[in-house]
């Protein structure tokens, strides 16, 4: 019996010892010392073996046993080890996976190509947050307590003294308070509005205000400014028309259409509404009383991106709609 374990115990462990792959490993362990393998037999004999016989086969078994199962875990580690080892294969004639590049989003090269003639006019980029406080985004405008666009209709309130923003001016505000003139920004930034959605209309969208102050600055100077911008953005060839308009921030006010042209319609196009500081307003911010003068203009974007690139609602830009955002 003893010669008979041995015999197989070098007999499996010189197997496994030539295993080729884990699947041939795995076939000698259960070749071995499974349910019906060789020394799973041999151990299941034991019970018809003597008294005297019995210990000593047992324990030469159980030995065995154990020596062909460590065997096979070593052999199996080791061939995991190497596996991991070999170098992965790679196929360099595949074609590869191209990464993908995003683009500029068609409001944001708009505000972009805008702060850069600005700034090519001397003027200096400023910001302010979405979330205002209504003493800036209305009282120091000096927007009286009972004006209509106060009204829930119009504004988001956060809370009796908290806004969204509906208006980029409350950024003339936060500069003046900040900075004594001369004053030259624009501050591009997001708006909101209590609006009913609809291919104009979008309750979010997205302004650039603009802000001059010095002294002996006239409504000339506004109208040279803003003629001066026109030409850089839209080209030579344009006709503008100011009309008369009413701000509480600014006094005179104007609002400034662009006569369009395109694909045999035209018209006159809305594009910013512009005016003469209020002296109140200077005086909110801590100017000296007829110390400046100053203009300030506000322009939508969403309105000039959707003319640029034929965009017929205004609700695409802030749907972030892949098949939409490609096309730029
Ligand atoms: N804030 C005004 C609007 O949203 C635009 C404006 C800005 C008018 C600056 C005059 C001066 O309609």
């Amino acid at each position: 019996m003893q010669q008979q374990i041995s015999a197989l115990e070098v007999e499996a462990l010189a197997a496994i010892a030539a295993a080729s792959d884990l699947r041939a490993l795995d076939e000698l362990r259960v070749h071995y010392l499974g349910k019906k393998g060789r020394l799973t037999i041999l151990l299941k004999s034991l019970g018809k073996m003597t008294a005297e016989e019995r210990p000593a086969a047992g324990q030469a078994l159980n030995l065995a046993k154990s020596a062909i199962a460590s065997a096979v875990e070593s052999r199996h580690d080791s061939m995991r080890a190497q596996e991991m080892d070999r170098p992965a294969v790679f196929d360099l004639t595949l074609p590869g996976v191209e990464p993908t590049a995003g683009t500029r989003h068609p409001l944001l090269e708009v505000i972009e190509e805008i702060c850069d003639i600005f700034h090519g006019m001397g003027y200096t980029r400023a910001g302010g947050p979405d979330v205002e406080l209504d003493a800036l985004n209305f009282t120091a405008l000096n927007f009286p307590d009972d004006h209509p666009s106060r009204d829930l209709q119009d504004t988001f309130y956060v809370n009796d003294d908290v806004v969204l923003r509906t208006q980029t001016s409350p950024v003339q505000i936060r500069w003046m308070r900040e900075h004594e003139p001369p004053v030259a920004i624009v501050a591009p930034g997001r708006v909101y509005r209590q609006e009913q959605p609809d291919a104009s209309h979008a309750a979010e969208f997205y302004q650039i205000e603009g802000l001059f102050v010095d002294h002996d600055v006239s409504l000339a100077d506004l109208k040279a400014t803003v003629e001066a911008f026109v030409r850089a953005f839209y080209g030579d060839d344009h006709k503008l028309r100011f009309r008369p308009h009413f701000f509480p921030f600014t006094e005179p006010s104007v609002e400034v259409d662009l006569w369009w042209e395109s694909e045999g319609r035209s018209g006159w196009l809305e594009i910013m509404g512009a005016g003469m500081v209020h002296p109140h307003v200077f005086a909110n911010c801590g100017y000296e009383e007829d110390r400046y003068t100053g203009f300030a203009f506000g322009m939508g974007i969403d309105r000039i991106a959707m003319v640029r690139h034929r965009i017929p609602d205004i609700r695409l830009f802030l749907e972030n709609d892949l098949r939409f955002l490609r096309q730029f």
